[in-house]
């Protein structure tokens, strides 16, 4: 009877644990993240880092190297080589103690967000913009805060902690990659030689990017299921939402988030 108790009790442990996922998986102190609201270039940094330190990352292997914690359960993530790097969308989190966080204008966010819900299937075929953007505003699309609660989160809570917190912009990474990148090597303490430098900057390219999608998306878990006419290497833009918000669109934009997208330089 004993023997069998234990065994429920472990089988319950084990499901729990691979079950929990997200917020709320096992900690070490080691551990760093990279954190973003979604659509903000994520994997644009997971590519950088990833082709920084080891020999080819790609969307093949990015859960194997660099995890998604929404994708890889926590017991299976608890087995990962120290410090793990990972994957997280998450507002503030007191145990994330060395983050590089990623920040992007909010009118470029909202408009990638759009297609790539749509790419998820999880937005209808036929939602407008307009109607898809009250729901961006109110922060009920996902489980991360709005926009800026999520910014602000970070900002306020760690942007003090210079050792353990890096801010990047998606505009920074697209004007000067190899400024950017640089703050990353120091902010990771990397050795990486210039050869690898140049590498990693050549793999995390758009077009390669994009190439690198179209060639393995079959073989990637979280892309396999979607739809293949949206690219999640999409448009790569800073200035696409021009061709989406309307006058009155900006002016919802700006009473929501204004201040914290003056602060940003955004506006
Ligand atoms: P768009 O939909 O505007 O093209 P995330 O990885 O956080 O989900 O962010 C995805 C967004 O980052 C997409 O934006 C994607 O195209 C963009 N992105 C990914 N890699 C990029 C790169 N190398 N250069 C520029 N943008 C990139």
């Amino acid at each position: 009877m004993n023997w069998f108790k234990k065994r429920i009790n472990m089988f319950l442990v084990d499901y729990i644990n691979r079950k929990k996922m997200g917020r709320d998986i096992d900690y070490f102190d080691d551990d760093i993240f990279i954190v973003s609201y979604p659509k903000s270039g994520n994997t644009w940094m997971r590519f950088i880092i990833g082709n920084l330190i080891y020999d080819d990352f790609n969307f093949k292997n990015m859960e194997e190297l660099i995890p998604d914690i929404y994708v890889v359960p926590n017991e299976i993530l608890k087995k990962y080589p120290r410090p793990r790097i990972l994957k997280s969308h998450e507002y503030y989190h007191p145990k994330y103690k060395k983050v590089i966080y990623i920040v992007r204008d909010p009118r470029s966010v909202a408009v990638s967000y759009y297609f790539h819900l749509k790419k998820f299937n999880v937005l209808d075929e036929k939602i407008s913009f307009q109607d898809f953007l009250e729901r961006f505003l109110d922060g009920t699309l996902d489980n991360y805060g709005t926009w800026e609660e999520n910014v602000k989160s970070w900002v306020f809570m760690k942007n003090q902690d210079l050792e353990n917190f890096l801010l990047i912009k998606y505009e920074d990474l697209s004007n000067n990659i190899e400024e950017e990148v640089r703050k990353v090597i120091r902010f990771l303490r990397l050795s990486v030689s210039n050869d690898k430098f140049l590498k990693a900057i050549e793999k995390s390219k758009f077009e390669n990017m994009k190439e690198n999608e179209k060639r393995l998306s079959d073989e990637t878990k979280v892309l396999k299921n979607t739809k293949k006419d949206i690219p999640f290497i999409r448009s790569g833009r800073i200035d696409e939402w021009l061709n989406y918000f309307t006058e009155n669109d900006i002016r919802k934009l700006k009473d929501r988030f204004g201040n914290t997208m003056n602060a940003f330089g955004y506006i």
